[in-house]
């Protein structure tokens, strides 16, 4: 055998070709079982897509650039969740497209943000930062308040998720509007809504139930941040592995 070997180191083109095809085995044969499974991300009860309301606020929040001041992906460090609660699990953004984990934090992480604080809160501050929090450095988005929210092609919003992977059903598309004016409405029946996206936090989001508003959508969107997975469920040992 050693004999033959020398063979090879001597002509590089041979080595290079016979290196390539070894290491194209050992990418094969990691690559292709991934195929057969039908996703590498543990299901985790209670994540569901986004309700209408809350990917229109999410688009928002990609739109404003949000994301680069504030990460959303809690570390599995003891500070961490300490600060913010339960670390991250890959399945709680399964359903993002694009991810908006972040990679800076000049303010703090939004992962499990949603029931910290009222909507009101949300809304004050979102209008005017220092006017709750006197030494925040983020930019008002009072304009937000006052941009009626584009929903005529919230439907398409949630079909084009679907061609990427997105649960959402022929029911929740033909919804996707309905659904979307009930959440911000706090006259509206959601039954329906809260059948379909369970958890939804509907009614006066943005503390002016007359006008559909951008501001509407994003509160809608921080407030169910981080809230689908009940991590009560779970007991220590599950949280130590
Ligand atoms: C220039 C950086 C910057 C940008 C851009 C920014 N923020 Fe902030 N944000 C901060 C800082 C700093 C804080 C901490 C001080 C405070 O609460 O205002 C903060 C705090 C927050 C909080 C409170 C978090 C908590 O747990 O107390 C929320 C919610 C929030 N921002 C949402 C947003 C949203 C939504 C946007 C986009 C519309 C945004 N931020 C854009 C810097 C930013």
């Amino acid at each position: 055998m050693a004999f033959r070997h020398d063979i090879i180191e001597r002509n590089v083109l041979l080595l290079a070709v016979l290196t390539l095809i070894t290491v194209s085995i050992g990418g094969l044969v990691q690559i292709i079982p991934l195929f057969a499974v039908e996703t590498t991300i543990e299901r985790v009860e209670g994540v569901r897509p986004y309700s209408p309301l809350e990917l229109a606020g999410r688009n928002v929040y990609i739109r404003e650039g949000c994301y680069v001041c504030h990460s959303q992906q809690i570390r599995s460090f003891r500070d961490e969740a300490e600060r913010y609660g339960h670390y991250s699990l890959a399945a709680e953004s399964m359903y993002d497209h694009p991810f908006q984990w972040g990679s800076k934090r000049t303010g703090p992480d939004l992962a499990r943000v949603g029931g910290k604080y009222s909507n009101e809160w949300h809304v004050t501050h979102l209008m005017d930062p220092r006017g709750v929090v006197p030494e925040s450095i983020m930019p008002p988005y009072s304009f937000l308040a006052g941009r009626a929210l584009k929903t005529d092609d919230i439907a398409d919003h949630l079909r084009t998720n679907r061609a990427v992977g997105v649960p959402y059903t022929d029911e929740m598309i033909a919804n996707a509007l309905a659904d979307l004016r009930a959440q911000a409405n706090p006259e509206a029946d959601t039954a329906g809504l809260l059948a379909r996206y369970p958890k939804a936090v509907a009614g006066d989001l943005d503390g002016d139930p007359k006008h559909l508003t951008e501001m509407d959508a994003l509160v809608a969107y921080l407030q169910m941040l981080g809230t689908l997975v009940k991590f009560s469920d779970y007991t220590l040992k599950d949280l130590q592995q």
